[in-house]
């Protein structure tokens, strides 16, 4: 099968998607769940809201990146015809990250965390609403457990942003927002390791597919960077936040090290999952 030219400008998107609607939904939920202190809060949902914006902007280029793609030239990127074909195929996941991108410029506009996590939950929902769990025959759950593992996923890989021990921030405001995440990541990762293992297994066909195909080794190489990450989550639950809690400035040097890592390791997971979705797809035999 001849390759899809527009396969590198589709990934190219779908990553700046993954990280600016990930990101976005996680700064939310750190401030409506008060991981963020309410006097930094504006800036957190300020963020948060630009990053929404650019989520937006890369769930049309999606679109019209599709229009290419099915009129087989750039002649075709805003054509009424074309856009009768790919608009019903994108509607529910682009009006979810629009909804998402508005919540989260209210929420900043009036200062209101619970608009934040609902606005985390639309741009979660904008991937639960599109991909391959939607092909699956009948869908059940499995649209549904991709978003919940998407909301988790951007939780996690938020982290970064807001326990980045920065010169504004005081030690003991560095402390709690890392305690503040360790309780709610202690429950919430391992839901979103099971959630992906289900999924895998369900969308590569069994655990020999999920280990031989091209999509499977992708999703398992995903596997082994999150567990990398987790490792870190762990090393910074245990010895981490108790350097920061007895000697501040060894324990800052020490997190903004493991953070560090932490967005590498979210930065291939994002990777593994876009090549995997665009580049190949689960098995068909
Ligand atoms: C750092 C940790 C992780 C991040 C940031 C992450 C992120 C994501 C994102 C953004 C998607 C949506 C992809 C799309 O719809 O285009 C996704 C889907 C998925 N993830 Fe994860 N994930 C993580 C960990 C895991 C783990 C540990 C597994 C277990 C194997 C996993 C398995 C899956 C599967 C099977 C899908 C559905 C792929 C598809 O629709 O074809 N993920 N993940």
């Amino acid at each position: 099968m001849e390759a899809d030219p527009l396969a590198p400008w589709l990934l190219a998107v779908k990553l700046g998607l993954y990280a600016s609607a990930l990101l976005a939904a996680g700064l939310g939920l750190h401030a409506s769940m008060n991981i963020v202190e309410r006097a930094e809060r504006t800036r957190c949902l300020r963020l948060a809201a630009l990053l929404g914006g650019a989520a937006l902007v890369f769930a049309i280029s999606r679109l019209l990146i599709a229009n290419v793609q099915l009129g087989g030239s750039l002649g075709s990127i805003f054509d009424p015809a074309t856009l009768a074909w790919t608009w019903p195929t994108l509607a529910p996941s682009s009006v979810a990250f629009a909804i998402g991108a508005g919540l989260l410029f209210v929420a900043w506009l009036f200062q209101r965390g619970a608009f934040a996590g609902l606005a985390s939950v639309a741009l979660a929902s904008g991937f639960a609403l599109t991909g391959h769990t939607q092909a699956l025959e009948p869908p059940g759950l499995a649209p549904w457990a991709a978003g919940l593992h998407v909301l988790i996923a951007a939780f996690w890989i938020a982290a970064p942003v807001t326990l980045w021990p920065g010169a504004s921030l005081s030690d003991a405001n560095v402390l709690a927002r890392t305690e503040r995440f360790s309780r709610l990541a202690l429950f919430s990762i391992p839901v979103l390791f099971a959630l992906g293992l289900w999924l895998a297994v369900l969308l590569a066909g069994s655990i020999s597919a999920l280990l031989t195909s091209s999509y499977g080794q992708l999703l398992t190489a995903k596997l082994v960077v999150a567990g990398a990450a987790l490792g870190l989550g762990a090393y910074n639950k245990q010895v981490v936040t108790r350097k920061l809690r007895e000697t501040p400035t060894s324990g800052r040097r020490a997190l903004t090290t493991t953070l560090s890592f932490d967005a590498l390791l979210f930065a291939g997971a994002l990777i593994l999952v876009g090549a995997a979705t665009t580049l190949t797809g689960p098995p068909t035999d």
